[in-house]
């Protein structure tokens, strides 16, 4: 059944090929960036199709306001930013695009990986300051230390594969994934109390649900070699940042690389202490920002879209 969209709002900056693709299928959209809530509340009730990325949050009160609503599309993977139970009691679609921007977030965590063990963005930080200090910036090759991967999903598993390139073992937990299917891709599946103490690296690889929330923690560092490094592309609050500054001031954990944090702007603020940390790198939220990702979610939100409104349309719709 086709689901007639005769307005679609985009309310976070995305690739303009999703606006080409929606017009040139007869939907029009109406863009407006970086609303305050009010203003938000006072635009969605005009339109019946909502097009976000992260900085729009579509609360169980702006689901209220949507009088028209019927399709939410997350031009990315995360839809932790919809309210899904209120969307689904009032039967909106939500949507988005995964694997659109695994291969960007992909390649930003093995980046950090090698900025971590060779102190790439500290020693340039440095040497800008008008300093020249090899000593201080030595680092540690990456060739046979063990790096676990937590969520072997669409990312983690090309992360693995990646940094095998490098030489490293490559362990890793994930419920759903079987030692077997781990195996096929040259990871070893372990328990999580058997990965602590070998892990010289961890990255995070999961969604951000009660499971995974502080899966890495103050206690968990006490488990882990002295000195792990660990990384997180996925979602803030899945490594426990106070629990992480603890552990990096008593070293306990040598390094930690982060693209995303427990609060983020435009939200509020994220937590400095961590940031300013000497041993942290921290990027904001570029996972996704590339120019191939950015195009790719952009297309597959709106052929979506256009395959809602008009099922015999060349599209369909892939993601939940
Ligand atoms: P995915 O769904 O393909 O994989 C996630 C995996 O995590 C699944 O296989 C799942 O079984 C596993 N998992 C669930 N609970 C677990 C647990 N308790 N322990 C271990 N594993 C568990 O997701 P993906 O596309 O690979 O994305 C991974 C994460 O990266 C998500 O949080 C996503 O939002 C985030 N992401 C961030 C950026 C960025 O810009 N930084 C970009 C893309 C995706
Ligand atoms: C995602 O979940 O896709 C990411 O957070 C990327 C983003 O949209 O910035």
């Amino acid at each position: 059944m086709a689901i007639p969209l005769r307005s679609v709002l985009i309310s976070d900056e995305v690739d303009p090929l999703c606006v080409d693709l929606l017009k040139k299928n007869g939907i029009p959209v109406t863009c407006k960036y970086g609303m305050s809530k009010d203003e938000l509340l006072k635009e969605i009730p005009k339109h019946d199709g909502l097009v976000i990325r992260s900085s729009t949050t579509v609360s169980a009160e702006v689901i209220a306001a949507a009088t028209n609503l019927r399709v939410v599309g997350r031009a990315g993977t995360g839809v932790d930013n919809v309210d899904l139970e209120a969307a689904t009691a009032k039967g909106i679609i939500v949507l988005n695009t995964p694997g659109g921007n695994s291969i960007s977030a992909c390649e930003l965590t093995c980046a950090l990986i090698a900025d971590l063990a060779r102190n790439v963005s500290v020693a340039c930080q440095s040497l800008k300051a008008g300093r020249w200090d090899r000593k201080l910036y030595s680092g540690s090759e990456l060739q046979g230390k063990t790096l676990a991967v937590l969520g072997l999903g669409r990312i983690g598993r090309e992360v693995a594969t990646r940094m095998q390139a490098y030489g490293m073992k490559t362990v890793g937990f994930d419920p759903i994934v079987s030692r077997e299917d781990a195996a096929a891709f040259n990871v070893e599946k372990m328990e999580l109390e058997q990965i602590w103490p070998v892990a010289d690296y961890i990255t995070v690889h999961t969604p951000l649900i009660p499971q995974t929330r502080n899966m890495i923690n103050d206690k968990v560092f006490t488990k882990c070699k002295k000195g792990v490094k660990v990384v997180n592309v996925a979602r803030g609050g899945i490594i426990c940042e106070e629990g992480l500054l603890k552990a990096l001031q008593d070293g306990r954990c040598g390094g930690a690389a982060l693209d995303v944090f427990a609060e983020e702007p435009p939200k509020a603020p994220v937590t400095r202490a961590l940031i300013e940390h000497p041993k942290v790198v921290a990027t904001p939220h570029l996972g996704a920002s590339t120019s191939e990702a950015q195009m790719r979610v952009a297309v597959e939100v709106a052929e979506q879209f256009v395959a809602l409104a008009n099922p015999s349309s060349p599209y369909s719709v892939t993601g939940v």
